[in-house]
């Protein structure tokens, strides 16, 4: 038996609506991804949606209309996809990272607070792997210096938090904006796709505008139901911008998927229980610990390696492979990648050591690297048959501990 680490659940719902987009004649950014935004927004409490054509860019845009501007530095997580740090490097800005806390591989808020720089503008937190960091705490140390918050929740569609007693959603926005991913990775897919989510009507407005090439004349099918005549008026464009745009097709297909959301949800919820349960007494492997403030969506299963352990992270997940069960390492640390170890301004200490620089290795951060290397992604997805995950169970039972 060959268990992949994700497998797409799309299924007739789907091919009946991307059908019908193509039929419509329509495939372009039209009705679809108005409908798509409405429904977004409305599954995750937030008063404003907008569709863009990945995560990556609708990080770009946010920083953007936040206000980042070239030269500006953005206190951000090295332990992400490298997305997250990719973003702040497309406004000119420097990522200045961060390391996590352990429970929940989100930024550690006391390191944030070490991190701010007099050139900080703007804060960009990760909900990793589904895990929300926590964000009252980095709120805390944000907005009494006036800094935005901008929420990483690429992997975190479902995923909810506790906030003022309150259980809420990721996306109902408590910083400033939150960007969401629907690459094949994530619990929703659209082939690539991003949303933006923000309780700022006018935020909302200037991100519509730059994702579009700040176009004066756009066929905007929230407010008009059919495009402009020929010959209404010439176009005109404000201010160099973007095509961040997605298409009807994508969000067509996204839009049943985010119907079924809860079930999902729940499909992954007792999965990952499944695990956890397994893993309590298992001899080389951990289950994560749920803090008791959130609710993981389960975009990935993570386990950690005991201490003392005979067998290492390499060499688990090989066994696992050659008993047909695909998993992931840990999630990487773009401070030590090729991109950005050896960058002059990564450590975001002025001045620094040169020697350890020339070598990658000015900048530590011991959380962050840990959970890289002692992580193990274990394959977890909604449509996952009970077989499969015993297949997956019986492996990590026959792991010589
Ligand atoms: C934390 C994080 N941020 C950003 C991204 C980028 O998302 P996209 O592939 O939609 O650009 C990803 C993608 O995996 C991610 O995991």
């Amino acid at each position: 038996m060959q268990i992949p680490i994700v497998r797409l659940a799309l299924g007739d719902a789907e091919v009946e609506a991307a059908s019908r987009v193509i039929r419509s004649g329509w495939v372009a950014q039209g009705p679809e991804v108005a409908a798509f935004e409405r429904e977004f927004a409305a599954a995750v409490g937030a008063p404003c949606a907008v569709a863009v054509s990945n995560c990556t860019v609708a990080l770009e845009l946010s920083l953007r209309v936040a206000g980042v501007r070239p030269g500006d530095d953005v206190a951000t997580v090295s332990h992400s996809f490298i997305a997250t740090a990719n973003a702040v490097v497309a406004v000119g800005a420097r990522p200045i990272f961060v390391d996590v806390l352990p429970d929940t591989y989100g930024m550690d808020p006391a390191a944030l607070a070490r991190a701010i720089t007099p050139r900080t503008r703007a804060v960009l937190c990760v909900h990793q792997i589904g895990f929300p960091c926590d964000l009252p705490a980095i709120l805390a140390v944000a907005r009494p210096r006036g800094l935005p918050v901008i929420e990483d929740a690429a992997c975190a569609i479902g995923s909810e938090m506790l906030f003022d007693g309150d259980w809420q959603p990721i996306g109902r926005p408590h910083g400033l904006l939150a960007c969401f991913s629907f690459h094949p990775r994530k619990l929703i897919t659209t082939g690539d796709g991003g949303m933006i989510t923000t309780s700022d009507p006018s935020l909302a407005e200037r991100l519509r505008l730059l994702r579009q090439h700040a176009m004066s004349l756009v066929w905007d099918p929230q407010r008009v139901p059919s495009p402009p005549a020929m010959g209404s008026g010439e176009q005109s464009f404000s201010e160099p911008a973007f095509n961040f745009r997605m298409t009807d097709l994508q969000a067509a297909v996204g839009r049943p998927q985010l119907a079924r959301l809860p079930a999902i949800l729940a499909e992954r919820r007792a999965l990952a229980a499944r695990y956890a349960n397994a893993l309590a007494n298992h001899p080389l492997l951990a289950p994560p610990s749920e803090p008791p403030w959130l609710r993981s969506n389960w975009q990935s299963y993570p386990t950690t390696l005991r201490a003392g352990g005979r067998m290492s992270q390499v060499e688990i997940m090989q066994f696992l492979l050659d008993r047909g069960v695909a998993s992931r390492r840990g999630i990487g640390n773009a401070h030590a990648e090729p991109a950005y170890a050896k960058a002059a301004w990564s450590c975001g200490q002025e001045p620094c050591d040169p020697a350890a620089h020339a070598v990658g290795r000015c900048l530590r951060m011991p959380v962050s690297e840990h959970a890289r290397d002692n992580t193990i992604l274990l394959p977890l997805f909604h449509g996952m048959s009970p077989a499969e995950q015993d297949h997956v169970l019986a492996t990590l039972r026959a792991l010589p501990g």
